[in-house]
Protein backbone atom coordinates (compact mmCIF):
# COMPACT_ATOMS: atom_id res chain seq x y z
CA UNK A 1 0.00 0.00 0.00
CA UNK A 2 1.13 3.44 -0.86
CA UNK A 3 1.79 6.09 1.73
CA UNK A 4 -1.58 8.50 1.48
CA UNK A 5 0.14 11.19 3.78
CA UNK A 6 -0.18 14.59 2.82
CA UNK A 7 3.25 16.35 4.04
CA UNK A 8 2.53 19.60 5.65
CA UNK A 9 4.23 22.80 5.40
CA UNK A 10 6.28 21.33 2.65
CA UNK A 11 7.89 24.44 0.87
CA UNK A 12 7.96 26.58 4.68
CA UNK A 13 9.95 23.92 6.02
CA UNK A 14 12.46 23.40 3.33
CA UNK A 15 12.64 26.75 2.27
CA UNK A 16 13.55 27.26 5.94
CA UNK A 17 17.05 25.18 5.78
CA UNK A 18 18.35 28.08 3.11
CA UNK A 19 20.01 25.13 1.17
CA UNK A 20 22.54 25.73 -1.47
CA UNK A 21 21.66 24.80 -5.04
CA UNK A 22 25.19 24.02 -5.74
CA UNK A 23 26.25 22.51 -2.56
CA UNK A 24 26.13 18.92 -2.02
CA UNK A 25 24.47 18.81 0.71
CA UNK A 26 23.28 16.29 3.53
CA UNK A 27 20.24 16.25 4.99
CA UNK A 28 18.67 14.28 8.02
CA UNK A 29 14.92 13.63 7.50
CA UNK A 30 14.54 12.17 10.87
CA UNK A 31 10.66 11.53 10.87
CA UNK A 32 10.40 10.42 7.02
CA UNK A 33 6.79 9.01 7.06
CA UNK A 34 5.55 9.51 3.45
CA UNK A 35 8.85 10.93 2.43
CA UNK A 36 7.00 14.15 1.44
CA UNK A 37 9.78 16.22 2.77
CA UNK A 38 12.43 14.32 1.11
CA UNK A 39 11.96 13.84 -1.83
CA UNK A 40 10.91 17.55 -2.32
CA UNK A 41 14.38 18.04 -1.33
CA UNK A 42 15.75 15.69 -3.83
CA UNK A 43 14.04 16.82 -6.41
CA UNK A 44 14.90 20.65 -5.65
CA UNK A 45 18.44 20.57 -4.31
CA UNK A 46 20.02 17.80 -7.58
CA UNK A 47 23.13 17.46 -5.62
CA UNK A 48 21.69 17.00 -2.24
CA UNK A 49 21.64 13.61 -0.52
CA UNK A 50 18.81 12.53 2.16
CA UNK A 51 19.22 10.46 5.24
CA UNK A 52 15.54 9.84 6.00
CA UNK A 53 14.80 8.19 9.70
CA UNK A 54 11.76 6.57 10.85
CA UNK A 55 10.48 4.37 13.56
CA UNK A 56 8.41 2.44 11.44
CA UNK A 57 9.50 -0.17 9.04
CA UNK A 58 6.88 0.02 6.77
CA UNK A 59 7.21 3.47 6.19
CA UNK A 60 9.90 3.13 3.06
CA UNK A 61 8.24 0.68 1.61
CA UNK A 62 5.21 2.75 1.32
CA UNK A 63 6.97 5.78 -0.09
CA UNK A 64 9.80 4.44 -2.10
CA UNK A 65 7.62 4.88 -5.62
CA UNK A 66 8.33 8.84 -5.15
CA UNK A 67 12.21 7.70 -5.35
CA UNK A 68 12.33 6.47 -8.31
CA UNK A 69 15.77 7.30 -10.41
CA UNK A 70 16.88 8.90 -6.68
CA UNK A 71 17.73 6.17 -5.00
CA UNK A 72 21.24 6.59 -4.91
CA UNK A 73 20.56 10.03 -2.71
CA UNK A 74 18.51 8.70 -0.16
CA UNK A 75 19.12 6.33 2.65
CA UNK A 76 16.52 5.18 4.64
CA UNK A 77 17.28 4.21 8.26
CA UNK A 78 14.68 2.28 10.33
CA UNK A 79 15.38 3.99 13.93
CA UNK A 80 14.09 6.68 16.62
CA UNK A 81 14.82 9.59 16.23
CA UNK A 82 16.60 9.79 19.94
CA UNK A 83 19.14 7.82 18.56
CA UNK A 84 20.22 10.36 15.64
CA UNK A 85 23.66 10.70 17.00
CA UNK A 86 24.82 6.69 16.65
CA UNK A 87 22.49 5.79 13.35
CA UNK A 88 23.94 8.79 11.50
CA UNK A 89 26.73 8.25 9.70
CA UNK A 90 27.90 11.68 8.17
CA UNK A 91 28.79 13.69 11.55
CA UNK A 92 27.84 17.06 10.35
CA UNK A 93 24.84 17.81 8.03
CA UNK A 94 23.91 20.84 6.25
CA UNK A 95 19.98 20.70 7.29
CA UNK A 96 17.68 18.51 9.72
CA UNK A 97 13.54 18.57 9.68
CA UNK A 98 11.28 17.45 12.53
CA UNK A 99 7.63 16.68 11.69
CA UNK A 100 6.67 15.14 14.56
CA UNK A 101 4.01 13.12 15.23
CA UNK A 102 2.27 10.23 13.31
CA UNK A 103 1.41 10.07 9.36
CA UNK A 104 -1.79 9.46 8.15
CA UNK A 105 -0.66 5.78 7.20
CA UNK A 106 0.03 5.29 10.82
CA UNK A 107 -3.18 6.41 11.83
CA UNK A 108 -5.73 5.38 9.51
CA UNK A 109 -4.01 1.93 8.62
CA UNK A 110 -1.39 0.58 11.60
CA UNK A 111 -3.93 -1.27 13.71
CA UNK A 112 -1.94 0.01 16.80
CA UNK A 113 -4.98 1.77 18.44
CA UNK A 114 -3.71 5.40 17.35
CA UNK A 115 -7.07 6.53 15.89
CA UNK A 116 -10.22 6.88 17.86
CA UNK A 117 -12.31 6.20 14.76
CA UNK A 118 -11.24 2.88 14.01
CA UNK A 119 -11.61 -0.14 16.51
CA UNK A 120 -8.20 -1.69 17.06
CA UNK A 121 -6.34 -3.10 20.23
CA UNK A 122 -5.28 -0.27 22.96
CA UNK A 123 -1.60 -0.71 22.18
CA UNK A 124 0.03 3.05 20.60
CA UNK A 125 3.07 2.16 20.01
CA UNK A 126 4.79 1.92 16.73
CA UNK A 127 7.34 -0.98 18.23
CA UNK A 128 7.84 -4.22 16.03
CA UNK A 129 7.16 -7.85 18.50
CA UNK A 130 6.37 -6.45 21.36
CA UNK A 131 7.52 -8.22 24.01
CA UNK A 132 5.85 -8.77 27.52
CA UNK A 133 7.93 -5.89 28.93
CA UNK A 134 6.53 -3.08 26.63
CA UNK A 135 4.65 -0.66 28.08
CA UNK A 136 1.06 0.06 25.94
CA UNK A 137 -1.88 1.64 26.47
CA UNK A 138 -4.30 -0.98 27.50
CA UNK A 139 -1.51 -1.80 30.51
CA UNK A 140 -1.95 1.70 31.28
CA UNK A 141 -5.20 2.08 31.23
CA UNK A 142 -5.54 -1.29 33.00
CA UNK A 143 -3.00 -1.30 35.72
CA UNK A 144 -2.04 2.30 36.59
CA UNK A 145 -3.60 3.84 39.92
CA UNK A 146 -6.25 6.53 39.46
CA UNK A 147 -4.20 9.55 40.64
CA UNK A 148 -1.22 8.64 37.88
CA UNK A 149 -3.60 7.93 34.95
CA UNK A 150 -5.31 11.69 35.92
CA UNK A 151 -1.67 13.13 36.24
CA UNK A 152 -1.18 11.97 32.63
CA UNK A 153 -4.40 12.63 31.07
CA UNK A 154 -4.04 16.13 32.25
CA UNK A 155 -0.33 16.63 32.13
CA UNK A 156 0.12 15.20 28.72
CA UNK A 157 -3.04 15.71 27.14
CA UNK A 158 -3.95 18.91 28.66
CA UNK A 159 -7.67 17.77 29.61
CA UNK A 160 -9.79 19.30 31.69
CA UNK A 161 -12.08 16.34 32.64
CA UNK A 162 -8.80 14.26 33.17
CA UNK A 163 -9.81 13.05 36.93
CA UNK A 164 -13.42 12.06 35.56
CA UNK A 165 -12.14 10.16 32.81
CA UNK A 166 -9.28 8.55 34.79
CA UNK A 167 -12.03 7.57 37.60
CA UNK A 168 -14.30 6.26 35.09
CA UNK A 169 -11.82 4.04 33.62
CA UNK A 170 -11.03 2.46 36.85
CA UNK A 171 -14.68 2.10 37.58
CA UNK A 172 -14.43 0.13 33.87
CA UNK A 173 -12.15 -1.83 34.60
CA UNK A 174 -13.01 -3.18 37.71
CA UNK A 175 -16.17 -5.05 35.65
CA UNK A 176 -13.98 -5.72 32.89
CA UNK A 177 -10.62 -5.66 31.17
CA UNK A 178 -10.65 -2.44 28.48
CA UNK A 179 -9.35 -3.85 25.08
CA UNK A 180 -9.82 -1.69 22.56
CA UNK A 181 -10.02 2.23 21.02
CA UNK A 182 -13.59 1.87 21.23
CA UNK A 183 -13.56 0.48 24.69
CA UNK A 184 -12.11 3.98 25.68
CA UNK A 185 -13.63 6.09 23.71
CA UNK A 186 -17.26 4.84 25.70
CA UNK A 187 -15.61 5.40 28.90
CA UNK A 188 -14.47 8.54 28.03
CA UNK A 189 -18.01 9.77 26.65
CA UNK A 190 -19.28 8.33 29.76
CA UNK A 191 -17.47 10.55 32.05
CA UNK A 192 -17.18 14.33 30.13
CA UNK A 193 -20.32 16.31 30.26
CA UNK A 194 -22.96 16.32 26.73
CA UNK A 195 -21.49 19.59 25.49
CA UNK A 196 -18.04 18.94 25.17
CA UNK A 197 -18.88 15.99 23.40
CA UNK A 198 -20.27 18.92 20.99
CA UNK A 199 -17.12 20.70 20.94
CA UNK A 200 -14.88 21.37 17.90
CA UNK A 201 -12.26 18.60 18.87
CA UNK A 202 -13.20 15.12 19.49
CA UNK A 203 -13.92 14.36 23.21
CA UNK A 204 -11.31 11.55 22.92
CA UNK A 205 -8.86 13.56 21.65
CA UNK A 206 -7.05 14.53 24.34
CA UNK A 207 -7.01 11.30 26.58
CA UNK A 208 -5.77 9.36 23.24
CA UNK A 209 -2.53 12.23 22.71
CA UNK A 210 -1.86 11.92 26.34
CA UNK A 211 -1.29 8.04 26.40
CA UNK A 212 0.37 8.11 23.06
CA UNK A 213 3.16 10.34 24.56
CA UNK A 214 2.99 8.30 27.89
CA UNK A 215 3.77 4.93 26.16
CA UNK A 216 6.19 6.17 23.83
CA UNK A 217 7.55 8.84 25.98
CA UNK A 218 7.56 11.28 23.01
CA UNK A 219 8.30 13.97 25.33
CA UNK A 220 12.22 12.91 26.72
CA UNK A 221 12.67 11.05 23.46
CA UNK A 222 11.76 14.68 21.07
CA UNK A 223 14.10 16.75 23.88
CA UNK A 224 16.75 13.60 22.90
CA UNK A 225 16.10 14.10 19.06
CA UNK A 226 17.04 18.08 19.07
CA UNK A 227 19.88 17.54 21.37
CA UNK A 228 21.34 15.14 18.98
CA UNK A 229 20.35 17.03 15.45
CA UNK A 230 21.78 20.10 16.59
CA UNK A 231 24.84 18.64 17.35
CA UNK A 232 25.12 17.43 14.21
CA UNK A 233 24.39 20.37 12.36
CA UNK A 234 26.84 22.56 10.84
CA UNK A 235 27.89 26.00 11.86
CA UNK A 236 25.25 28.33 9.54
CA UNK A 237 23.03 25.54 9.06
CA UNK A 238 19.34 25.15 9.79
CA UNK A 239 17.13 22.55 11.54
CA UNK A 240 13.24 22.82 10.95
CA UNK A 241 10.81 21.47 13.41
CA UNK A 242 6.82 21.69 12.86
CA UNK A 243 5.18 20.29 16.16
CA UNK A 244 1.33 19.51 16.55
CA UNK A 245 0.56 20.31 20.08
CA UNK A 246 1.79 22.79 22.85
CA UNK A 247 3.31 20.08 24.53
CA UNK A 248 5.84 19.56 21.75
CA UNK A 249 5.93 23.25 20.56
CA UNK A 250 7.04 24.29 24.37
CA UNK A 251 9.94 21.90 23.93
CA UNK A 252 10.55 23.35 20.96
CA UNK A 253 10.71 26.83 22.07
CA UNK A 254 12.75 26.56 25.21
CA UNK A 255 15.67 24.34 23.65
CA UNK A 256 15.47 27.22 21.17
CA UNK A 257 15.39 30.06 23.23
CA UNK A 258 18.37 28.47 25.44
CA UNK A 259 20.41 27.97 22.66
CA UNK A 260 20.08 31.77 21.90
CA UNK A 261 20.71 32.79 24.89
CA UNK A 262 23.91 31.14 24.72
CA UNK A 263 24.76 32.71 21.82
CA UNK A 264 24.93 29.27 19.80
CA UNK A 265 21.67 29.68 17.80
CA UNK A 266 19.74 32.22 16.33
CA UNK A 267 15.71 32.38 15.71
CA UNK A 268 14.88 32.08 12.37
CA UNK A 269 11.24 33.04 12.82
CA UNK A 270 10.33 34.63 16.31
CA UNK A 271 6.80 33.74 15.75
CA UNK A 272 5.84 30.25 14.48
CA UNK A 273 5.30 29.61 10.67
CA UNK A 274 1.15 28.35 10.46
CA UNK A 275 -0.09 26.92 7.47
CA UNK A 276 -2.19 29.38 4.70
CA UNK A 277 -5.48 28.89 5.22
CA UNK A 278 -5.31 27.18 1.83
CA UNK A 279 -4.22 24.25 2.80
CA UNK A 280 -5.26 24.13 6.04
CA UNK A 281 -8.64 23.83 3.96
CA UNK A 282 -6.50 21.03 1.50
CA UNK A 283 -5.21 19.24 4.50
CA UNK A 284 -6.97 20.11 7.71
CA UNK A 285 -4.58 18.24 9.62
CA UNK A 286 -1.68 21.16 8.93
CA UNK A 287 -4.34 23.77 10.90
CA UNK A 288 -2.31 23.00 14.09
CA UNK A 289 0.76 22.84 12.91
CA UNK A 290 3.53 25.02 14.25
CA UNK A 291 6.93 25.69 12.37
CA UNK A 292 10.48 27.03 14.05
CA UNK A 293 13.76 26.94 12.34
CA UNK A 294 16.92 27.91 13.95
CA UNK A 295 20.35 28.47 12.60
CA UNK A 296 23.55 27.25 14.66
CA UNK A 297 26.35 29.61 15.03
C1 LIG B 1 3.99 13.49 10.44
S1 LIG B 1 4.85 12.08 9.91
C2 LIG B 1 6.08 12.71 8.84
C3 LIG B 1 5.58 12.93 7.45
C4 LIG B 1 6.65 13.31 6.44
N1 LIG B 1 7.31 14.55 6.77
C5 LIG B 1 6.02 13.43 5.07
O1 LIG B 1 5.82 14.55 4.61
O2 LIG B 1 5.69 12.41 4.48
C6 LIG B 1 5.79 11.66 11.31
C7 LIG B 1 6.65 10.42 11.15
O3 LIG B 1 7.64 10.47 12.15
C8 LIG B 1 7.81 9.21 12.70
N2 LIG B 1 8.26 9.40 14.06
C9 LIG B 1 7.60 9.98 15.10
N3 LIG B 1 8.36 9.97 16.21
C10 LIG B 1 9.53 9.36 15.86
C11 LIG B 1 10.71 9.05 16.57
N4 LIG B 1 10.83 9.34 17.86
N5 LIG B 1 11.71 8.44 15.90
C12 LIG B 1 11.58 8.14 14.59
N6 LIG B 1 10.48 8.39 13.87
C13 LIG B 1 9.47 9.01 14.50
C14 LIG B 1 6.46 8.55 12.63
O4 LIG B 1 6.62 7.14 12.64
C15 LIG B 1 5.91 9.11 11.33
O5 LIG B 1 6.15 8.27 10.27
Amino acid sequence: MQSVHKTVLLKETIDGLNLNLNNESIVVDSTFGGGGHSVEILKKFPKSKVIGIDQDKSAWGKAKEKFKGMEKRISFVNANFSELGSVVEDKKVDGIIFDLGLSSDQLENAGRGFSFMKDEPLLMTMKEDLKEEDLTAKEIVNTWEEKNLADIIYGYGEERYARRIAKAIVEAREKEEIQTTFDLVRIIESAVPSIYKRGRIHYATRTFQALRIAVNDELRVLEKGLESGFEMLKKGRRMSVITFHSLEDRIVKRFYKKLQQEEKAILINKKPIIATSEEIKNNPRSRSAKLRILEKN
